[in-house]
């Protein structure tokens, strides 16, 4: 990697982690305010401040997870069981989206050398990105498959397409294409190339009659 790109991460990591503590701070003293007798218009615009520093808050801690991974080696790999990763994310974004449904094809014990929480994080990530851009009641489902030294996994929603010309950036830091309709920051699929690229794992998008398809490829 050329010098400019790491100086750029470093300078990243280096102001998300200057910025994580007078953000926490900040926001414990608006919180300390709130409890004030004040008059409700001005309530109402010290919740717009609070909901803006925690946005600044999950900017700067999905950065610094990436700076993180990037700085994780094989070394830290251990031997977990897949399907149980699997399962330990769809518990997690099921408590978000408590009324979609989860449908997964086969839960049998898959080994791979991994750092499981982060694993995690990035199924969970591909799985909020499936319940927020799905647009009918149909479940998610996910589908395992074994082959050789490989295991892939597939995240399916129903929902519009990415467009086409928007394929090749979703990957990128802050990229949000025409399709999404809700809040977020474009930093979710950041966060599953970077724990992808530290696994060896391939990762893209393929989209087959309506179908919105996140392909997993790892190495076991
Ligand atoms: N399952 C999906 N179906 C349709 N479009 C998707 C899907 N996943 C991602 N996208 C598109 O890719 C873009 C980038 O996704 P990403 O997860 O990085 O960001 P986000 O969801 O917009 O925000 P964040 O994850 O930071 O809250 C999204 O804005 C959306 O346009
Ligand atoms: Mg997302």
């Amino acid at each position: 990697m050329n010098r400019t790109m790491e100086e750029l991460r470093d300078f990243a990591t280096t102001i998300s982690h200057q910025l994580r503590n007078p953000l926490a701070s900040a926001k414990t003293r608006l919180e300390v305010l709130l409890t004030e007798d004040l008059p409700d218009n001005v309530k109402i615009e010290m919740e717009k401040i609070k909901h803006n520093i925690d946005r600044m808050v999950e900017i700067t801690s999905q950065l610094l997870l990436i700076a993180r991974t990037q700085h994780t080696s094989a070394k830290n790999f251990e031997e977990e069981d897949l399907s149980s990763l699997i399962l330990e994310s769809i518990d997690q974004v099921s408590q978000k989206y408590n009324n979609k449904e989860f449908l997964i094809d086969s839960i049998k014990e898959i080994k791979v050398k991994c750092v499981g929480p982060l694993l995690i994080h990035a199924f969970a990530n591909l799985l909020d990105n499936a319940c927020k851009y799905s647009s009918s009641e149909k479940p998610i489902t996910l589908h395992v498959e074994e082959s050789g030294e490989t295991v892939k996994v597939e995240v399916c929603n129903y929902g519009d397409p990415i467009p086409e010309q928007d394929r090749d950036k979703i990957f990128l830091k802050f990229f949000r294409s025409s399709n999404a309709r809700t809040e977020g920051f474009g930093l979710g699929l950041a966060v599953v190339k970077a724990i992808a690229d530290l696994h060896r794992a391939q990762v893209y998008y393929e989209c087959e009659d309506g179908v919105n398809k996140f392909v997993m490829i790892l190495p076991k």
